[in-house]
């Protein structure tokens, strides 16, 4: 499952993969991953990968890195900036798009395939 996380810088995305982790019973420090660009995270039984591309730039890093291989669907990849490595990552299966305004945030959720609305639809259940 590919999930892509849009928003400006601090709009919340690190701190949403941080929640959804937590409330999958993860003990232990959820570090952004600012500079190492992934960080891995077995729990609850699901391989959850967690990118930050910000400063992705380099595309041959993409083979290199072994980025290809996380999206081998048995993971679960949840991509911050997933702009900087476009051409390069698989689609979207959901997609969520974070907005500030002036006194809260907005969370949009999009889902581009059948597993994205089987997660929508289990979400609004
Ligand atoms: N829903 C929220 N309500 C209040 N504060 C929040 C919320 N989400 C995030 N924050 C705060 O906003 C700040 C930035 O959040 P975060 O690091 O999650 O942003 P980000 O979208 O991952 O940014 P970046 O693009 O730089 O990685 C943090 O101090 C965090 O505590
Ligand atoms: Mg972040």
């Amino acid at each position: 499952m590919v999930i892509y996380l849009r928003g400006d810088l601090g709009a919340g995305k690190t701190t949403l993969v941080r929640n959804i982790l937590i409330k999958l019973s993860y003990v232990g420090k959820v570090k952004s991953p600012t500079y190492t660009l992934i960080e891995q995270y077995e729990v609850a039984g699901l391989h959850l990968r967690h990118f930050d591309l910000y400063r992705f730039r380099d595309a041959e890093e993409w083979e290199s890195a072994g980025f290809r291989d996380e999206f081998n669907g048995d993971n679960i990849c949840l991509v911050e900036w997933p702009e900087q490595a476009a051409g390069l990552l698989p689609a979207a299966d959901l997609e969520i798009i974070f907005t500030i305004l002036p006194d809260s945030r907005v969370l949009e959720l999009q889902a581009n395939s059948d597993k994205g609305k089987q997660c929508l639809n289990a979400l609004s259940n």
